[in-house]
């Protein structure tokens, strides 16, 4: 389904991916974890085309997404949308028409110059909206919910293109604990009920363990790990890391603890990510 072989991106002398391959055979929920830096949103922006790879070769169902242009390449991205970690949702608009905006790749122009949006589409909105449990915010601007509820709404937007692939750039770090568990929960029914295949980059080895199929670590560029949440022992994911034998887990864990210990992870989060 999807074949990644040798795929590499450099910027000057950095080689932020750095000859890249796998492949998967069927619609799984993957997780991406690493150290900051490790090449985890090149990778993915290189798959949607956001940027160019320097090398290598990425396919889907047999089609060679890396030369797409024009229409093609437009349609490649509609099929695989993605979610960010700070929603970007246009903050002043109500949640239905952000939600719309998702359909935009397949309207008319002129439809879109003046905000015109066909019945079905709207009750489409409504519908995804439902399924994700925030139907009734639809007529709330997006600024006005909560980090959660706007993950939410930004799935919403991403389903409303129909994609065969959701990729999403550490979709929970902006989260706490509580509406990053209902986010990932969200993600992995999509994929569980659509048979969506879903890329999610993750900064938390809890999150790709508890979610994930399949989990890539990457490191300086280079995958260094390729298996099942069960393979990614303690030790592997210090390897993936590149820390020292005082790595300790809870540095990449989302588990809901109290405030002050919630803080000390923090904090050590940020001593892992150096
Ligand atoms: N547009 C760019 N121009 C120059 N260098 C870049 C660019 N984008 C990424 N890089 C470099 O490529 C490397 C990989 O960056 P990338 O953003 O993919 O890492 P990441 O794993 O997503 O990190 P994080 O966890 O911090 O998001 C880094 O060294 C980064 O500085
Ligand atoms: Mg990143």
């Amino acid at each position: 389904m999807l074949v990644v072989d040798k795929l590499t991106r450099r910027f000057g002398a950095n080689t932020a991916v750095d000859s890249a391959s796998f492949s998967v055979d069927r619609p799984m929920m993957i997780g991406i974890i690493g150290a900051s830096g490790a090449g985890k949103s090149t990778f993915l922006r290189m798959m949607n085309r956001l940027t160019d790879a320097s090398e290598g070769v990425l396919r889907f169902e047999g089609r060679d997404v890396l030369t797409l242009k024009g229409r093609d390449k437009r349609r490649w991205q509609s099929n695989c949308a993605m979610i960010f970690q700070q929603f970007n949702l246009v903050p002043r608009m109500d949640v239905v028409s952000n939600v719309l905006h998702g359909a935009l790749a397949r309207r008319p122009v002129i439809g879109t110059l003046f905000n015109l949006y066909p019945r079905d589409d709207i009750h489409r909105a409504i519908d995804i909206l439902d399924r994700l449990g925030i139907a009734g915010h639809a007529a709330k601007r997006a600024e006005a919910l909560s980090g959660g509820q706007q993950q939410r709404v930004a799935i919403a937007r991403a389903l409303m293109q129909d994609p065969k692939v959701i990729l999403a750039d550490e979709p929970i770090a902006s989260l706490d604990p509580m509406n990053a568990q209902i986010v990932m929960e969200a993600l992995r029914r999509i994929h569980d009920e659509d048979g969506r295949m879903v890329i999610a980059n993750l900064h938390t080895l809890d999150t790709a363990r508890r979610y994930c199929d399949r989990v890539i670590g990457m490191r300086l560029g280079r995958i260094v790990f390729d298996g099942t949440p069960e393979q990614l022992t303690t030790g592997v994911a210090r390897d993936i890391y590149g820390a020292g034998a005082d790595f300790s887990e809870d540095a990449t864990s989302t588990e809901i603890r109290d405030p002050a210990a919630v803080a000390r992870t923090e904090i050590r989060q940020a001593r892992v990510s150096v």
